[in-house]
């Protein structure tokens, strides 16, 4: 993988003087930090802090930047605001994190030293590790098709200090782990940002394999040969209009190998969704280059699962499509008789996700004795209506995954809003022609509508829950942790879940 953006390395300062270029300073603004915590750190920058703390230079929006000069070592003195200590989360900490991540790269800065005495007394576990994670998901950008800017550096080294080295010591291992998970973000970020011209099935089949390659995961891959002696009606019908083959990417990790649980995680990923003959419209359409996310998000998972070494068993399983127009392309009113055998009315073509997740839902179940199941999928602009980018929508035919899901999402801070599937909606997706139709036609309850048409596949006691992630994959606005783009939505959601069922 090629490096994007800046990368951030970590590790424990030496001893004497700190010898870089800032030293980064991250403060709770209210209550006042207490004298001696300053008092302390005042000793390495010539009482630069108390100087800034004076001028009421800290104010309470997490990531706020107030600095200064000094003439010790560390010539540039960075306070970062972690706003109202009662009101701190993980997630702010890993906001101002990366803010002053942002901050370092824009003053082209190479070293810094974190002074970690403020983040101990956040009150947030791990603040250290939570830290890191913020610097290393706000120095990636997708950059690899641009020229190198030489302005930017490619990598920042920070040293982490505090006043007792028991403190580094112990949080050198939590900031290891961190930055396993957040690469595997990253990783998900950087597919999910690859033109539908570089990542088509064939390409992304060749980068499953390659993510396996290392070892600990296997990868297999079933070409459209193999779906039509599986008879997948459905993913065969959304990818044949493209000149690149469908394929249904399988990729399992034992983690676990005594245990008799295996979570299947299944992702769309649809390498470009024109939307088919039933056509989008040209605004904003390169857009649809991300509907792979929930593919990718999946990959990720896998890999952050590898590198973290859960205990766990999972497959990791990605009807991967191109939803093109051309006159092989499936139409509307075509009849697909899908894998499980129930026959769909095709009553628009750009309502492809839930196609190609129903045949790999089936195939999940038929094969692979799933005691968890979940998908991750840009399925409907419906959820961003319903709930915005606050949260993803998840459906599910049982409490206790989505509630395990739930809670999940709360650590990780990638929330899930629960929509129901009551039989109500059942109606949306009768047909008159076949056993259902893919899409109502009309704009009421879109999201569900998707959830309704994907149970109709899957068993009643198999645990299942659905995640649209189409309105949280990608964000527009530049602030944040992220910025702008991929989020990698669902990398650290599913480690949170699989950490929180005991991997
Ligand atoms: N990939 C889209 C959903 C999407 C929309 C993702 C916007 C990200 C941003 C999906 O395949 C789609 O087109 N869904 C339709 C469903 C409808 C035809 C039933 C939608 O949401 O309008
Ligand atoms: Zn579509
Ligand atoms: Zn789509």
């Amino acid at each position: 993988m090629n490096a994007n953006g800046t990368q951030f390395t970590f590790s424990a300062a030496t001893k004497g003087p700190p010898d870089s270029d800032a030293l980064l300073v991250p403060l709770p603004a209210t209550p006042q930090p207490p004298m001696e915590l300053v008092t302390r750190v005042d000793r390495l920058c010539d009482d630069a802090v108390s100087e800034l703390l004076d001028v009421d230079a800290l104010r309470d929006t997490v990531g706020h930047i107030a600095q200064t000069t000094c003439r010790g070592q560390c010539r540039r003195i960075v306070l970062i605001s972690l706003g109202e200590e009662e009101k701190l989360r993980a997630h702010e900490v890993r906001r101002a994190a990366a803010a002053a991540a942002r901050w370092l790269i824009g003053e082209r800065v190479k070293s810094a030293t974190l002074w970690l005495d403020g983040l101990a007394v956040s009150g947030v576990d791990n603040a250290s590790a939570e830290w890191a994670s913020g610097m290393a998901l706000a120095g990636h950008r997708f950059d690899e098709f641009k020229q190198p800017d030489e302005r930017t550096p490619a990598k920042i080294r920070v040293q982490l200090r505090a006043s007792s080295s028991a403190h580094v010591t112990r949080a050198m291992p939590l900031v290891r782990e961190a930055l396993l998970l957040s690469d595997a973000v990253n990783y998900t970020r950087q597919l999910s940002h690859q033109p539908a011209n570089v990542l088509t099935p064939t390409s992304f089949a060749a980068e499953a394999k390659r993510l396996a390659g290392p070892g600990g995961i296997k990868c297999t891959v079933h070409n459209a040969a193999k779906l039509k002696q599986m008879k997948m009606g459905g993913l065969l019908a959304v990818g044949c209009g493209s000149v690149h083959a469908p394929c249904l990417v399988q990729l399992n990790y034992r983690g676990a190998p005594k245990a008799r649980t295996t979570t299947v995680l299944v992702g769309k990923a649809v390498t470009f969704d024109t939307g088919g003959y039933s056509i989008k419209p040209s605004a904003g359409l390169e857009e649809m280059k991300f509907d792979k996310c929930g593919g990718v998000t999946v990959l990720g998972a896998i890999k952050a699962a590898a590198a973290l070494k859960l205990k766990c068993n999972l497959v990791g399983l990605i009807p991967v499509a191109e939803n093109s127009v051309s006159d092989r392309a499936y139409r509307p009113g075509d009849i697909l008789r899908m894998m499980s055998g129930k026959t769909v009315e095709v009553t628009n073509t750009d309502a492809e996700g839930r196609l190609i997740l129903a045949d790999a839902l089936w195939y999940a179940q038929t094969k692979l004795k799933p005691t968890a199941l979940i998908d991750l999928a840009t399925l409907t602009g419906g959820v961003g209506v319903a709930l915005g980018t606050a949260a993803a929508g998840i459906m599910s035919n049982d409490d206790n995954l989505a509630a395990d899901l739930g809670e999940a999402g709360r650590r990780a801070h990638e929330r899930l809003w629960r929509l129901p599937l009551w039989d109500d909606y059942r109606e949306l997706i009768k047909s008159t022609e076949a056993d259902i139709k893919n899409s109502a036609g009309k704009r009421a309850a879109h999201a569900i509508v998707g959830g309704m048409f994907l149970r109709e596949f899957v068993k009643d006691d198999i645990p299942w829950a659905h995640l649209d992630i189409a309105s949280v994959a990608t964000l527009d606005t530049s602030n944040g942790i992220t910025g702008k783009g991929a989020t990698g939505f669902g990398v650290r959601l599913l480690v949170e879940l699989l950490r929180l069922r005991g991997a």
